[in-house]
């Protein structure tokens, strides 16, 4: 069977990006049966720029506890912590070495979260696509859900496998596939509709946390930046409206309806008709969520258990292709 993997960072609470982008495609390719799934809280990538520890641990529950919440089954699929799999950092250290300075220095990530002061940035940012390269060739995954934000990364997963290959002469790392696909693959920021919502915004106000409460949502959608304009008749027509577009696109995405359906049916409304029905269906979906993750974050101790379970699992996968990986490369392991 083909095989999935794919990573959050526990760098802060989940947004409503990574619920409709990553979270719920993780669970439609779970319950699909198709694929043996692979989810990771990536708490070594989250440490590439300061986190505090007690906050860190906290954050791991909480989006550990925001994947179950959201239907993935720890034990249909394997659920764990990125540190508890040591095969992660060690790839990442080979992969490191067939990756070129140049390949990094292109990424727009690291150019953005760098910014001019990259002097002062840690090595391990820099390192950052190697080591998310390595989380998911440890397990030979063939497909890779994610938003379309990490496109970018994705390509260079490929270009690391295909360079090691070529350069020890073996077909073994398999050429990954992103999976980008569904009506939210890059959900916009709610004070400014160029920009895409994120965990990292310095305001709250510009995005939905699956921690956020019904009269939360419902004031942050209200506030929402949108033009004066009601909604036009057909989703074309928003072609040049970037915040109103957003709003549009996340209805239909937490609704499971196509965008000419919520067209169909809002086309000619004006916001403050149409912003509380969009709180509406966010808080229908979102609060059973939110529910469910407080309910588990009430017994750490159990999640813990699940993450070691999931990393159990997750480290007899990535075992054999190790250690073929450093028979390849030439690295003696007495046995
Ligand atoms: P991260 O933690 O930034 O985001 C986790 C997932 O959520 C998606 N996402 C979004 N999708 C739509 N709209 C948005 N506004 C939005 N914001 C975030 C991201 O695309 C991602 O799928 N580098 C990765 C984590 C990672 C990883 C991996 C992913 C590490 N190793 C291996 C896949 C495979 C990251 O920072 O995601």
């Amino acid at each position: 069977t083909p095989r999935v993997f794919s990573g959050i960072q526990p760098s802060g609470g989940l947004t409503l990006g990574n619920y409709l982008g990553a979270l719920k495609r993780f669970v439609e390719m779970q319950d699909a049966g198709t694929h043996e799934c692979i989810y990771c809280m990536v708490d070594l990538h989250a440490i590439t720029v300061w986190q505090n520890p007690d906050d860190l641990r906290r954050q791991t529950r909480e989006a550990a506890a925001a994947f179950m919440a959201a239907g993935v089954d720890p034990a249909r699929s394997i659920l764990f912590n990125q540190s508890q799999v040591p095969a992660h950092a060690e790839l990442a250290w080979i992969f490191n070495c067939v990756a070129r300075m140049g390949w990094m220095g292109r990424m727009t990530q690291w150019k953005d979260k760098a910014g001019k002061n990259s002097e002062n940035a840690s090595l391990g940012l820099f390192a950052y696509p190697a080591l998310m390269a390595a989380d998911i060739l440890a397990y030979h995954a063939t497909h890779v859900p994610v938003g379309e934000d990490q496109k970018q990364h994705l390509e260079l997963t490929r270009d690391i496998a295909a360079k090691f290959n070529h350069d020890y002469g073996v077909d073994f790392f398999p050429i990954t596939e992103p999976v980008i696909e569904g009506p939210a693959t890059r959900v916009m920021s709610l004070r400014d509709g160029t920009k895409k919502m994120s965990k990292s915004d310095p305001s709250d106000m510009s995005r939905i946390n699956l921690s956020d409460d019904a009269d939360t949502i419902a004031q942050k959608f209200r506030k929402a930046r949108t033009d004066p304009e009601p909604l036009p008749a057909s989703y074309a027509e928003l072609k040049d409206r970037p915040e109103a577009r957003n709003l549009v696109d996340i209805y239909a995405a937490l609704s499971g309806r196509t965008t000419d359906d919520v067209m169909a049916e809002h086309g000619g409304a004006g916001w403050g008709q149409f912003k509380p029905a969009l709180a509406d269906v966010a808080v229908e979906t979102l609060a059973p969520i939110t529910g469910e993750m407080t309910r588990l974050l009430a017994d750490p101790g159990e999640i813990d258990r699940i993450l070691g379970n999931g990393a159990a699992r997750a480290r007899e996968i990535a075992a054999p292709i190790l250690d073929r990986t450093h028979e390849i490369v030439g690295l003696i392991r007495s046995s």
